[in-house]
């Protein structure tokens, strides 16, 4: 009595939820007709039917959501063999599976409209519609011999790829509808690029109208927001089998899907949402979005940025191909190099392009196994190589940060379909001849700093001339009555010149003894050289308190005396200048004299250190600007 009654609150739970009568698949001699449809098992998301498109007079079996008051097909099986008439003027058509498991859309007098068959016969296939909106045909054990997400439409729902799939030897394309009435294929395709660096185009008919630039390990160099859409995971495969992109929606209540638009009103690609409550679809993103988005707007070697106008420029380095088309604001036949590249000589640098969506990769090289150094070197070291950037930024500082990530990327031709964007974007790293690397601003800024330098350096020079004389004079006393003048604290004591100017003749400059220096140094590591000075080499260093420093080293050859030396420290120390670098100390221990300096490694100028008695030391450190 009890399993009577439970039986019969199961039947009405399921007459009350529908799935009673919503059947999920078709078997061999159940077919399903014109006027039924097959709703998918579990959140019931997706059904399966018969449709004449609005202003249509033909019918396609399609998928569409179930719980979207617009019906919006998905999927469509016959999208180019329609059955002529409506639904009501089909009524004996049927979707129906074979013994052996043929899949046809038959007419009303049976003849067969479209059909897929099995590269081997089934036993006991079924079709079901799957809740992700998949359209599966399966042997009785399940193994799936055919499935709707390998053929797409217009539409990537979440889970479904579109990319390559060498496996199973597919392409899988999307492709807009002709028009809104015709769901028959039209001349808007979006599809993968294996060639070079895989990449996403969007075609018009034979007319490259987007890209997507190459997957940069976290999304596409294209769509540098991606980043930004919380609510997705986007995942892209790139390995023997397939190269595909896909996408998840951790939330599975929200209805979001990608589709391709052939009437180009906000981008031809579209991802939106549903939304219920206002009973619209809600755009999310689209592409392509502005002028910029075409593909090589400013042709190769121009830079698009649609925060400039006009939005094409040439590359640092490059000037117009044709500077008449280009003062009338078309940029297509881009730039050319200034100076040739200097290859074989190596004087030949990078500059930086921030915020980059980087160029058309179909013909540029990539190899994962090479860090962002070793990559800059392949580049050195191949003549055709004319900008390299990272092919895996994930993980790293990401884009805007120099030296992050991995894996390498370079480009043996013009740069094509290159873009910046306001923030977001990649760094590319452009190779130019010596003489274009120094046109930066910044460079030119370097110079206006090397020269004030070097006019400070010479008044600084003078006074410790008239100082030398001034100290010859007082030597001269002071070996007459004996005694020195200077006077020496200990580092190990704490002591240490404060820069305050409170100085007097007695100076208070710390000694540093040789071994506080040689731990802050690594022991002189070669990885903390800085450089070569006049004396002899500079380190870097970084005291136990944290202080970074930078150790002179004066070479053994100096002819300087121990008197001398000390003199010139003090003399160096009662010249402090804020604007100068600090000494913080020195050493001397046998024949090893060392000076002390405050290390600033945020100055424009990397650093730099007296020489001679004073002079200018200049990094080598090469900045990418
Ligand atoms: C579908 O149409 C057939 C006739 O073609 C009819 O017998 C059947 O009842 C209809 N089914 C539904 C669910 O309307
Ligand atoms: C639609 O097509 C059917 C079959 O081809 C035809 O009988 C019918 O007249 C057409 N209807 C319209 C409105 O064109
Ligand atoms: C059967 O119907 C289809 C489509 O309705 C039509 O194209 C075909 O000519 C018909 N065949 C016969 C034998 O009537
Ligand atoms: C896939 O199809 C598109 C569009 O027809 C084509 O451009 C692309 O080269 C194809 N990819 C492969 C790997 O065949
Ligand atoms: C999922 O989305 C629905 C509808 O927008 C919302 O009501 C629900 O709170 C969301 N669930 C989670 C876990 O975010
Ligand atoms: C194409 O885009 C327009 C404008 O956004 C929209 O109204 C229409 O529904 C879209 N069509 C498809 C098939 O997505
Ligand atoms: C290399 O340098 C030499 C001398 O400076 C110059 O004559 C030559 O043209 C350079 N080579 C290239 C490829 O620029
Ligand atoms: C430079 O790169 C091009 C393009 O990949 C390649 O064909 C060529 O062999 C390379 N040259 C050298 C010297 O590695
Ligand atoms: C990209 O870098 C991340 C983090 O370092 C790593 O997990 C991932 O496997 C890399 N991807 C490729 C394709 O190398």
């Amino acid at each position: 009595m009890a399993s009577l009654f439970s039986c019969c609150l199961l039947v009405v739970l399921l007459v009350l939820t529908g799935s009673c009568w919503a059947r999920d698949t078709v078997a061999p001699g159940r077919p399903l007709a014109a006027n039924e449809t097959l709703v998918s098992v579990g959140n019931a998301n997706f059904v399966l039917g018969f449709f004449t498109p609005p202003g249509a007079n033909n019918t396609f079996v399609g998928v569409w959501y179930n719980k979207v008051s617009v019906r919006t097909v998905v999927w469509i099986a016959n999208r180019e063999n329609p059955l002529p008439g409506d639904v009501a003027d089909n009524a004996g058509a049927t979707l129906s599976v074979s013994r052996t498991g043929t899949l046809a859309i038959s007419a009303g007098n049976s003849t067969v409209v479209w059909s897929v068959t099995p590269a081997s016969k089934l036993a006991s296939p079924t079709v079901r519609i799957l809740d992700s909106g998949n359209l599966v045909l399966a042997d009785a054990l399940g193994a799936v011999a055919w499935e709707g997400f390998d053929y797409p439409t217009d539409t990537l729902l979440p889970e479904m790829k579109v990319g390559v799939d060498y496996v199973k030897r597919r392409n899988k394309t999307l492709t807009a509808w002709k028009s809104p009435s015709d769901p028959s294929p039209g001349p808007v395709v979006m599809a993968m690029d294996t060639t070079g660096d895989p990449q996403v185009f969007i075609w018009n008919g034979a007319e490259k109208v987007w890209r997507s630039g190459p997957w940069d390990g976290v999304q596409f160099t294209g769509v540098p927001d991606t980043v930004t859409y919380s609510g997705f995971t986007f995942s892209f495969i790139n390995n023997a089998q397939e190269v595909t992109y896909s996408f998840h929606v951790h939330n599975v209540s929200i209805i979001s899907k990608l589709g391709l638009n052939s009437t180009g009103n906000y981008g031809l690609l579209q991802r939106s949402t549903w939304v219920e409550a206002a009973g619209t679809w809600n755009l999310y993103w689209y592409a392509p979005k502005d002028q910029c988005d075409a593909v090589s707007p400013c042709g190769a070697n121009g830079v698009c940025d649609t925060n400039n106008l006009p939005v094409c420029s040439c590359l640092q380095g490059f000037t117009p191909k044709s500077p008449s088309a280009w003062a009338l604001r078309d940029g297509r036949e881009g730039c050319v190099r200034s100076t040739p590249l200097d290859c074989r000589n190596g004087t030949d640098g990078f500059i930086a392009l921030k915020h980059a969506k980087v160029p058309d990769t179909e013909r540029s090289v990539v190899d994962m196994g090479l860090s962002l150094q070793q990559c800059r070197q392949a580049c050195l070291r191949n003549c055709s190589c004319t900008a390299y950037a990272s092919a895996n930024v994930s993980g790293g500082g990401a884009r805007g940060g120099v030296g992050a990530g991995s894996g390498c990327v370079m480009w043996t031709t013009g740069l094509t379909d290159l873009r910046v964007y306001p923030d977001f974007g990649q760094d590319l790293f452009v190779r130019l001849a010596a003489a274009d690397l120094g046109l930066t601003s910044k460079s030119n800024k370097a110079r206006v700093i090397i020269a004030v330098v070097i006019g400070i350096s010479s008044l600084v020079l003078l006074f410790v001339l008239a100082g030398f004389l001034v100290w010859a004079r007082k030597k001269k006393r002071a070996r007459k009555t004996g005694s020195s003048k200077w006077s020496g604290g200990s580092r190990s004591t704490g002591q240490r010149y404060d820069g305050s100017g409170r100085h007097d003749d007695d100076l208070e400059l710390p000694i540093f003894d040789l071994g506080t220096i040689a731990a802050a140094t690594d022991g002189f590591s070669i990885n903390n050289k800085l450089g070569e000075g006049g004396f002899g080499p500079v380190y870097m260093g970084k005291l136990e308190d944290g202080q970074e420093i930078a150790v002179k080293t004066l070479s053994k050859t100096s002819v300087q005396g121990l008197d001398e030396f000390k003199n010139e420290v003090l003399l160096i120390a009662k010249l402090q200048h804020r604007n100068l670098v600090r000494l913080l100390g020195y050493s001397i221990s046998g024949q090893e004299r060392l000076l002390v300096y405050e290390y600033m490694a945020n100055k424009s100028l990397d650093y730099f250190l007296f020489g001679t008695t004073i002079s200018i030391f200049f990094s080598g450190n090469e900045k990418n600007g």
